[in-house]
Formats: C-alpha cells, structure tokens, sequence
C-alpha cells in the first residue's frame, strides 16, 4: 500500500517512544522506505540501532553530521519526503514547531518540507489540556498540519486520562488516509460487513464462517479516500477502523434496521456482509435440554436487504449505488450475474468461498467483478484491501454516470 513512497518518522523523548517501533514495522511492511530522525531526548528511551536495523536505512540524530551534510541532510530528507509522521510527539517538540524554532535536526527538517506532517502526541494529561499546548496544536491545525490524537486511559507517570499515544495501527491508518487521493471526497458510503447470528436460545445461534475483513478493509479504504464511511458491523473480533461510523448488530433483521435507517443518506451500499438466510422461527427463552437423539429446528427466511434495496428504485432519487458480493462455491459467473439481475445491482462481487486462500476469514481473495452493463473484470489473487481498493476504483469510475 505504501510502496515507493518515503517516509521521514520523527521519534521524540517519550515512554511512548518504544510504540514508534512497532509503527515502524508497519509502515515498512507495507513497503514505505522510513528514515528515521531522533531526537537526543528520544534516544534516552529507545537506541537509534533498533529503528536502523529495522528500517534499514541509517536514522539522523545530528544536524550537523558531517557525512550527511554533504548533501545537506535534513534539506535533502525534507525535499525527498512523501509524508512527515512525529509519533510520539512531545509538547516541546509541537510547541517549538508551532512557533517556528528549528533548532536540531527534526525541527529545522520539519520546517523545510512541503510534504504532509502527522503528529501523534503522547504527553501527561495536564500537559495535554494546558491551554498554551491547546493553542500551539490548534496554531498548527490551522495551517494544515495532521493530528491522530491521543487516546484516555492510565499514563505512564500515573494519571488517568487523555495523553496515551494512538495505537500504532490507527497511526498508519491515519498515514494511509494522508497519502491517499481523496477520489471519494463528499461521498456516503454505507458498508456492511461480517456474520449474521440467528439465536436460537440464550446460549446457541446459527451462523458462517465470515470474519469481517473484507467489509472492514473497504471501510478502511474508502475513508482514506476521503468518503464518510457508516458500517454496519455483525460479530467480529477485529480492530475497528478510525474515521468511521460504526453501528453493530447482530441479527440480519438489526442489520435490515440498520441499514434501512441509513440508506437515503448513502451514495453507495456495500453488501460484503455474510446474513444468514436464514433464522428459527422462535427463540426459545430459556435452554433447550438434550433429551431425544436428533432435534429440528424449524427455520424462516430471513430478509433479503440487498434485494430490498434494489427494489427501492424509484423510491429513492437518485438512488445508492449497488454493490453486492456472491459467495459462491460453484458455478462463480452464473449464480453471480443471476444475483446481479435479481437484486437489481450496479455490480457484483463474485468470490469462490472454496478456495483456501479466498473468500472466509483469510486475509486474502480473488474475485470477479461483473457490472449491470454486462461488462465484467478479474481481479486475481490479492489481499483484501487490495482488491478493496479495485472495488472501490470501479464504483469512482462508474458513479460519476449514476
Ligand atoms: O468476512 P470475511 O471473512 O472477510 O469473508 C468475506 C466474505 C466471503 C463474507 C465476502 O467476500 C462475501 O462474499 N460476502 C457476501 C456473503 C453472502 O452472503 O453472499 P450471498 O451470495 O449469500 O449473498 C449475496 C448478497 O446478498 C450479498 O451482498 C449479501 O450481503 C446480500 N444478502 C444476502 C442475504 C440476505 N438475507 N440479505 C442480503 O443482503
């Protein structure tokens, strides 16, 4: 996601220091080129070997390094920089750039880029509220620098409260949305994703194998690029992505509420959710005891959401973009374009669920995409937000004609 793009990551004099490793990784794992610049203080906490070793690239301490000045290295790293990340970042080091001292080699960098600088703060509670903090962020709020703010919760010099460092995941969430194109600036787009549970008593439901990461990794990129994002969420155990309105339910029938509810604000719906077809006819209140040899469960038809939208045609103007997903285990294109007909969609994503490396609870898929126009387009092997990022290029193609 990051490849060929440079990344100068400030690290400051902080606890928090040692979490700037673990965005390190990140960052390089998904193919950023990090240089590394520390500041004196920063390298009190974490030695600079540890961000070398694991960029791969030598990390600056020294604005006068006489190696590096040669080509004037905090000019060339500023001039060569596709985005700027301080994390953690101190009150000194905000208060210094807010009010124009260059004095190390962070600072006077910093002060020389054009490219985009994120701050991610991590400082004491009381250092966080104090108003001359406040106006020095707010100063540079204003002039379009970025912030991920920190989170509540026990700090390292024993209060309570708002200073901890993003977790390191939100802050390469945040560097993502920086380096994307806003293509979907000004656009809804509601998203569901993962499992339906049908309960069947207080302790049983019915249910899939669906783990959220597909409709989690669209809601992810369609924030970076720039849409308002609402996902409606069954049950999964994943990290939720930042920037985005998350509404979770349960059953396919909260998630029809939910959906319903939101529908006549959305440019465009995203059905990678797995809802069951399915739920019992009732929800016994109390535990069903074993007792006989075999048990039936009489069931009723859920619910079609997605047809449902689709039939809502001329009652909504315009109407959200249709995007659908097919899980499929055979016949891929037939029982896709079927789906497409029937449901009234703009397009299909059809995944073979059968395969190991597609479709359920692995972070990869391979799909076909097929459109309401008749045309259709392969996207092969690729991670799943990767191919968020083709579905996503479609839906910009093609909404500009809706
Ligand atoms: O969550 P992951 O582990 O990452 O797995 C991803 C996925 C396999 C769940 C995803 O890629 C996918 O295929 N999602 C659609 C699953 C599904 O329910 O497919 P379907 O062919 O049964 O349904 C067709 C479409 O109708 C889907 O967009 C579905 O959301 C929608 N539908 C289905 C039934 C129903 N009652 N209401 C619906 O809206």
């Amino acid at each position: 996601m990051l490849r060929n793009k440079k990344i100068i990551l400030g690290v400051c004099g902080g606890i928090a220091a040692y979490k700037a490793i673990e965005l390190l990784r990140l960052l390089t794992k998904s193919g950023a080129d990090v240089h590394v610049i520390m500041t004196r203080a920063a390298q009190e906490f974490v030695a600079p070997l540890t961000f070398q070793t694991l960029s791969s690239n030598p990390v600056h301490t020294e604005l006068f390094n006489l190696i590096a000045e040669r080509e004037i290295g905090h000019i060339s790293l500023a001039d060569r920089a596709d985005l700027f990340i301080i994390a953690p970042a101190t009150a000194n080091i905000i208060g210094k750039i807010a009010n124009g001292i260059a004095d190390d080699m962070l600072t006077t960098t910093v002060m020389a880029t054009k490219a985009p600088v994120l701050f991610a703060p991590a400082m004491n509670v009381n250092m966080f509220t104090n108003p001359i903090y406040q106006e020095n962020e707010e100063k540079l709020r204003r002039l379009g620098y970025l912030f991920e703010a920190p989170v509540c919760g026990s700090l390292a010099c024993g209060w309570q409260g708002e200073g901890k460092l993003a977790a390191p995941e939100t802050i390469f969430e945040a560097a993502l949305a920086a380096l994307t194109e806003k293509d979907l600036a000004g656009r809804t787009i509601l998203i569901t994703a993962g499992p339906t549970r049908e309960e069947i008593d207080p302790v049983r439901y019915i249910s899939n194998h669906s783990s959220g990461k597909m409709g989690y990794a669209l809601a992810r990129t369609a924030h970076c690029r720039g849409a308002k994002v609402i996902l409606i969420s069954g049950p999964t155990s994943l990290i939720k992505p930042g920037g985005v309105d998350i509404i979770e339910v349960t059953s396919a029938l909260e998630m029809q509420n939910a959906v319903m509810a939101h529908v006549s604000e959305c440019h465009v719906v995203i059905k990678a959710a797995a809802v069951a077809d399915y739920r019992p006819l009732t929800r016994n209140l109390t535990k069903i005891k074993k007792s006989a040899d075999s048990a039936t469960i009489e069931m009723i038809k859920n619910p079609d959401i997605l047809a449902g939208l689709g039939a809502l045609d001329n009652g909504l103007k315009p109407r959200p973009f249709l995007v659908g997903f097919a899980a499929e285990t055979d016949a891929l294109a037939e029982n896709a374009t079927k789906k497409l007909k029937e449901k009234n969609l703009d397009m299909i994503v059809a995944n073979d669920v059968s395969q190991a490396d597609a479709g359920f609870n692995v972070d990869t898929n391979r799909a076909l995409l097929f459109f309401k126009d008749g045309s259709s387009t392969p996207c092969g092997l690729m991670s799943k937000d990767q191919l968020a990022g083709s579905i996503l290029d479609h839906v910009v193609a093609r909404l500009a004609q809706h």
